[in-house]
């Protein structure tokens, strides 16, 4: 019966990994949505990931040092012609964390 412990453990762990890719991908799909259409993003913004080639604000991809926390500041409260995307009730927060980490994961690829 030990083996089939074992066996049972090993499932668990590869369903839950399973679960943990989906909900990525669906987040980086959702990211993808959001940068490209709900929050138009990449009119102003290139970013290759993403088919995006604005050029207003900074091209994405050669911005160093970007963090999920850099970027979800400077959506939220925008600069200059950046539009602030959480104190205008553009975005929600939660789809400034997702679109985020979708810029983060994407910039420079
Ligand atoms: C109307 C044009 C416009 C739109 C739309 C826009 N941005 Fe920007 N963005 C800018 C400009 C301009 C800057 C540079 C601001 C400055 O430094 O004065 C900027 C800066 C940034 C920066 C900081 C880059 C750096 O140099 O550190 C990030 C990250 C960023 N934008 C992400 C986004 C994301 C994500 C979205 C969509 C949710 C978005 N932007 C929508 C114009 C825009």
């Amino acid at each position: 019966m030990k083996i089939l412990r074992f066996l049972l453990i090993i499932l668990f762990y590869f369903i839950i990994s399973i679960q943990n890719t989906i909900a990525d991908e669906a987040k980086m799909l959702k990211g993808l949505e959001i940068f490209n259409e709900t929050a138009a993003c990449a009119g102003c913004h290139t970013m290759k990931a993403a088919g995006a080639e604005g050029n207003v604000g900074p091209n994405l991809d050669t911005v160093a040092g970007l963090t999920v926390e850099s970027v979800i500041d400077m959506v939220t409260h925008g600069l200059g012609v950046m539009p602030a995307y959480g104190e205008e009730e553009i975005l929600t927060p939660e789809e400034i964390e997702i679109v985020s980490t979708y810029v983060v994961n994407s910039a420079g690829k």
